[in-house]
């Protein structure tokens, strides 16, 4: 049973962007719902600004569903105020500022949030912006630190230069000692990639990027990659890729099907993974957010690490928000106000 917290006042019915069936950004419509009560070892924060993710549009579209237990509504990462406790959860939480990873139901007033998921929001850091965090934080330390183990020094090639994920794999890339190359589908997005601290921006539309990484890296290749293509792009990706290099494969947008030369992997002693963070464990993201507050929190903190923010869009206008993600014309991160 959630413990009686008089101090703050919560209504019973909160404003969310819900999914009314599966389809086009139109689908997301504003309900009322029951504000969520905190179980056992849970929080429930107030949210100030949810980030949107493409895995978002992904569940509207109804391809990727929530985990089982989660909440249906879309939404993983938020930031906002630690308004109510769980029984067994230290006290000490309550008011804090938090963004925090979530299994669903960021686009919502009040959201449920494990508290070992949050990290604690800097007090110069606007909310907007740390709503915009943890998302891509989580999923480009574990895939490019900890399954791709990057080290400073080493060459990182990344497609997608500036997405969500782009943009904050850049910003470790640079504070990490990386030497970032990324992809982009246009020139402008090209320069803006550069703009925000990558060494090299390959447009993949004019050129061919796994040609040009070669020459860039004067025929050695990169150490590791963070693919969200796939498709006929492992083969290209492997082509360009140094001995004992590390592919990391996140999303699948260029297809789930990839065919490759096995003889080349075994010369070049590659290692192929990937990863989707969303219906990992409790405990593992746990571990994730404890090594993020240790490693790379104290960055944020002094204000050298920020999202490239893209728009903020209010919470009724979440639709738009996804209209915008999926016409590719953001640059880093989208994120909703609530009301
Ligand atoms: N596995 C995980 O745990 C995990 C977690 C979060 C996100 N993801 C995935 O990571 C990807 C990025 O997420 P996000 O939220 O940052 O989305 P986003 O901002 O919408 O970015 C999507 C990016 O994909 C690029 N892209 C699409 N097709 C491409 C192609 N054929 N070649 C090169 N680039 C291509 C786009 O580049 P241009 O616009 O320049 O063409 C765009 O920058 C998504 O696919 C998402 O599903 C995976």
């Amino acid at each position: 049973m959630a413990s009686e917290m008089p101090e703050i006042r919560l209504p019973d019915e909160m404003s969310a962007v819900e999914i009314s069936a599966p389809g086009g950004p139109e689908m997301l419509q504003l309900a009322t719902r029951p504000v969520p009560r905190p179980e056992a070892g849970e929080i429930l924060v107030r949210v100030s600004h949810a980030g949107v993710n493409r895995p978002d549009c992904l569940q509207r579209k109804g391809v990727y569903p929530p985990p089982p237990g989660a909440s249906d509504l879309p939404g993983l990462e938020v930031a906002g105020e630690v308004v109510q406790l769980g029984e067994g959860v230290d006290e000490g939480e309550l008011g804090k500022r938090i963004c925090a990873l979530v299994n669903g139901g960021g686009y919502a007033q009040y959201c449920i949030v494990r508290p070992e998921h949050c990290l604690p929001v800097p007090d110069d850091m606007e909310m907007e912006k740390a709503a915009a965090m943890p998302e891509t934080l989580f999923t480009v330390w574990h895939n490019v630190f900890q399954r791709g183990y990057a080290r400073d020094g080493e060459v990182l090639l990344v497609h997608g230069g500036t997405s969500g994920i782009g943009t904050t794999a850049i910003a470790l890339a640079n504070l990490f000692g990386l030497t970032v190359i990324v992809t982009c589908g246009t020139d402008e997005k090209c320069a803006a990639a550069r703009d925000l601290g990558a060494d090299h921006a390959i447009n993949y539309k004019t050129q061919d990027f796994s040609a040009r990484v070669r020459e860039i890296t004067q025929g050695a290749g990169c150490d590791v990659i963070l693919d969200m293509v796939a498709g006929d792009y492992t083969q290209r990706n492997l082509d360009c890729l140094a001995e004992d290099g590390r592919l990391v494969v996140i999303a699948v947008q260029g297809g789930t099907r990839s065919e490759i030369a096995m003889h080349k992997l075994m010369m070049k002693r590659h290692t192929i993974t990937g990863s989707t963070l969303r219906p990992r464990s409790n405990v593992f993201k746990g571990l994730v957010a404890d090594e993020l507050f240790r490693e790379v929190w104290p960055l944020a903190e002094r204000g050298q690490l920020l999202p490239q923010m893209d728009r903020v869009f209010p919470l009724a206008e979440a639709a738009a928000a996804h209209a915008r993600m999926e016409a590719g014309e953001h640059v880093g991160k989208i994120v909703l106000a609530m009301p």
